[in-house]
């Protein structure tokens, strides 16, 4: 793994657009595999300025969103797709048709799950995977206890993840239970990803996926298993950590 600590959000995701343009400008139908939070916001604002000064094209660009809640609709404020839309694709030049987000709102979400696996097999798997690491080391909406083999299924999220969620929700009663998420397995075929962390909040969870064992307990722990794995890390998530990783 290679390991990347840097200043502050700005530089963060600066690195990270980088490293995904330069394997984008390699390859036509690249596909992309998206996070939401407010952690790749700083890379999304990169992607967007390097489109927009045509320096990265996203016409041929195919991309998977990682996860998506249950029961809220595309047009409902706080969901993925909505997010999606408001922070990248509605300002490059992507077609939307080949933007994918798991449909909370699937009548059958088990089929949903396995079309969702099959639809990115069908384009040769995900090229470069982002991601980022909840407070308690989750990745997508695979929870602590989620199998490092998982696949893209329906989930309940913690009462931990609830919590830290429900600060974009009006009342945490308001913040779904469930959600569609790709699996520790999917995310680990991608052929390269990046992980993404800044705040004090993600110290903790940081150090315990980057050096602790490898273990169901710290689903982003499960990185370690991939030899393409790019952390960037802002200091004050870093904070913790006890080896020199590229200090
Ligand atoms: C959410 C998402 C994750 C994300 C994480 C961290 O629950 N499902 O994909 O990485 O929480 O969110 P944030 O970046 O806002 O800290």
């Amino acid at each position: 793994m290679k390991v990347v600590i840097v200043r502050n959000k700005e530089e963060m995701g600066k690195r990270a657009a980088a490293a995904i343009a330069e394997q984008m400008r390699a390859k036509e139908h690249f596909v992309l595999g998206l996070a939401t939070g407010s952690t790749p916001l700083p890379l999304y604002q990169e992607l967007i300025r390097l489109n927009k000064a045509r320096k990265l094209d996203f016409s041929t660009t195919i991309t998977f969103n990682l996860d998506e809640y249950v029961g809220l609709p595309p047009t409902h404020s706080q969901s993925y797709r909505r997010f999606m839309n408001a922070n990248l694709f509605d300002h490059i030049n992507i077609n939307k048709a080949a933007t994918h987000v798991p449909d909370g709102m699937a009548k059958d979400p088990e089929a949903f799950c396995e079309a969702y696996e099959c639809m990115m097999d069908d384009v040769g798997g995900i090229d470069y995977q982002v991601l980022g690491i909840g407070s308690n080391g989750h990745i997508a909406f695979n929870e602590p206890g989620s199998s490092l083999a998982s696949r893209t299924r329906v989930v309940q999220l913690t009462k931990n993840t609830i919590k830290d969620n429900s600060r974009f929700f009006k009342r945490i009663q308001d913040v779904p239970t469930r959600a569609i998420s790709m699996g520790i397995g999917t995310v680990l075929d991608a052929e390269r990803i990046v992980m993404l962390a800044y705040g004090a909040n993600k110290a903790d969870a940081v150090a315990k996926a980057l050096e602790g064992p490898i273990t169901a307990s710290v689903p982003a722990s499960a990185l370690q298993l991939h030899d393409k794995v790019t952390w960037i890390i802002v200091k004050d998530a870093a904070t913790k950590l006890q080896l020199e990783w590229g200090r």
